[in-house]
């Protein structure tokens, strides 16, 4: 069969729902450039990545075995630059990865980059970075070894640096078209009654007086992001042409970032609106059609019933993967009370989701952590106040709280509303770095079990488990970020120092922190993909302990069954459980009944019915 029947084919497939959903946004007559353009898009995809696409429509379930293991990471943070990155996959082999998440790396002014969310170019590579030559080749090395790339689709904005700002701020109508520019603050007025705020304290309101042009544009996120206006079809139509020329570089996975804010409307949040499905769907169908090896991961840091339409439905889905981000904050507040009770029944909500969905499970990111808890439940049934929580969570995770080795720091603090959202490394959160600090070797070896349970915890659930760079060997907070002043204001450079090259081999050292963690971890993604009762389809569902500190994780497959405990209390505890037959721990080697059994101080098991 020639190629360009492949593509007439896929495109007839999709143009009637493609053309309608266009149709409802835009102009019918746009519809035929769009077209023009996903073609020659189409024509110009190298061999070897039409080859893949091909291998993986024929295994569309290819990203939901249990042998996936993501890891996300700043390029230079890891490896200087992208060649750098292709000399360094020999150790993220070694990580047992096959999926890698590079954070933005497209060219966005320094100092007024948002950790690369303000692109400036999204046909070019931050040249302290590299080339776009570069990344296709670096993508090109990881298909070879089985690896898969991720890169974030900045899609919600540009910087202020790109050329349709510049040529907008020139005073070019038909790119101030492309933005939100008004000439008083009367509508942005209005908009700032419904439309809530993301960064309240580092980045207040959501426009910008731009003092040359005597104009205000709408800004979301930082002053120098400016909101793009997806009314205009010649945006939809440029935008998709960039998210294409990434996938032609040999990206696998697209994280579309911050896409719940992509459409605006008056009167209201200006989040997660139709036209937004409507969007993300045909974006879509124009990767199954240009590039159907191609996976979409949305970025939606929301509660879950906002987080699930992302999905799409089974005859019009949307995103392939989506963030477990709810699961992730209401580990933190385990964390930090020691209490299972919100975490288990999160878990229960998102184990009665169907199996075709795939969550991404992590406990760090590059962001902060966000308290979007079930305040309704806690306050039902803990009898817990948000602000007062918040403000408990934040005093004992940054260490303020007797007994409390955490290092975390604030992010956001916003007094107007009393939130706070948090930062750190998983490493420092979990106490190492205070326990170092103070030279406690009990608490350090207490903090070294509970990352270990932690990460035995997320491998536990259905999903893509992705580890933080860095978190494989305990890395701790990177302080250094409060002496740059262009870092300084934001305090999720915490998060985000230099990958510590000298300490990572310390991985190979007997005795030494960074081995016990890196090996366990190791160890337990070996398990997972040995067992197919990690496989998505396996049935989960969590069991009473008795103990309020202990979460129980049942999962079942065909005819194995594991059941899995965690202790999240910083003192032995039993699990009062009482489940059929002999089970031996994966970890331990151990034969036990499934009752009554011991945990130490933040201990896990992973027992396996025989
Ligand atoms: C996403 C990113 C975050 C960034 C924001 C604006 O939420 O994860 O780091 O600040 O988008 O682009």
């Amino acid at each position: 069969m020639s190629k360009a029947v492949d593509f007439e084919e896929r495109l007839a497939r999709h143009l009637d729902e493609l053309k309608w959903l266009y149709c409802e946004l835009y102009p019918e007559d746009g519809f035929s450039y769009l077209c023009g353009r996903l073609k020659a898009r189409y024509e110009e995809r190298r061999a070897s990545l039409k080859k893949l696409d091909a291998v993986r429509e024929s295994d569309p379930d290819w990203y939901k075995r249990n042998d996936m293991v993501g890891m996300m990471m700043y390029t230079e943070a890891f490896a200087g630059n992208l060649k750098g990155v292709e000399k360094r996959l020999s150790y993220i082999q070694e990580c047992g990865v096959n999926y890698l998440h590079l954070m933005p790396l497209l060219d966005s002014p320094e100092g007024k980059s948002d950790g690369g969310y303000a692109v400036a170019d999204f046909g070019k590579v931050r040249p302290d970075l590299g080339t776009m030559e570069d990344l296709a080749a670096l993508t090109e090395t990881c298909h070879k070894k089985g690896l898969s790339v991720c890169l974030d689709f900045v899609m919600n904005h540009t910087s202020e640096e790109h050329e349709w700002a510049k040529r907008a701020r020139a005073g070019e109508k038909e790119f101030q078209d492309r933005y939100f520019f008004f000439d008083s603050f009367e509508i942005p007025g209005q908009y700032e009654k419904t439309c809530p705020q993301v960064f309240p304290t580092t980045a207040p309101g959501n426009f910008t007086w731009l003092e040359d042009e005597k104009k205000f544009v709408m800004t979301t996120f930082y002053p120098y992001q400016w909101d793009l206006n997806y009314r205009n079809p010649v945006v939809f139509h440029d935008m998709t042409d960039c998210l294409l020329n990434l996938t032609n570089q040999g990206v696998d996975i697209i994280r579309i970032d911050a896409v719940p804010y992509i459409w605006k409307e008056l009167g209201t949040t200006c989040r997660n609106l139709p036209q937004v499905h409507s969007i993300v769907r045909m974006l879509r169908m124009i990767c199954e059609i240009v590039c159907p090896g191609v996976l979409l991961l949305g970025e939606v840091v929301m509660e879950p019933v906002k987080v699930v339409p992302y999905f799409g439905t089974v005859e019009k889905p949307e995103c392939h993967m989506l963030y477990n981000v709810t699961t992730m904050a209401t580990t933190w507040h385990t964390v930090a009370t020691g209490d299972v009770a919100l975490l288990k029944r999160q878990m229960d909500i998102v184990n009665t989701l169907p199996k075709e969905y795939v969550f991404l499970n992590y406990l760090r990111c590059h962001d902060d952590i966000g308290w979007g808890l079930d305040y309704d439940w806690l306050n039902k049934e803990k009898d817990m106040e948000e602000v007062p929580h918040k403000k408990y969570l934040n005093d004992y995770l940054t260490g303020k709280w007797p007994g409390s080795y955490a290092r975390g720091e604030l992010y956001n603090d916003d007094s107007a509303s009393g939130d706070a959202r948090l930062c750190g490394t998983t490493a420092s959160l979990c106490g190492l770095e205070g326990a170092l600090e103070e030279g406690n070797e009990e608490a350090a070896a207490r903090a070294v079990r509970f990352i270990k349970m932690l990460h035995g915890y997320m491998l536990v659930q259905s999903g893509i488990p992705v580890i933080y760079s860095g978190d494989e060997i305990g890395q701790l907070n990177d302080n250094e970020y409060h002496k740059d002043p262009k870092k300084a204001e934001d305090s999720r450079y915490l998060h985000r120092g230099s990958f510590s090259w000298e300490k990572a081999e310390l991985r190979k050292e007997e005795g030494s922190y960074q081995k016990e963690i890196f090996d366990c971890i190791r160890r337990m993604e070996v398990l997972r993909a040995m067992h197919p009762v990690f496989l998505n389809q396996a049935a989960v569902w969590t069991a009473d302990t008795y103990d309020a500190a202990v979460l129980c994780v049942n999962r079942t497959f065909e005819d194995e069954k594991l059941t899995a405990l965690f202790n999240f209390s910083g003192e032995e505890r039993t699990a009062w459980i009482n489940e059929d037959g002999m089970y031996v721990d994966l970890m331990s080697g151990e034969r036990m009944e499934g009752k009554e059994v011991q945990l130490p101080a933040y201990g896990m098991r992973w027992l396996l019915r025989e």
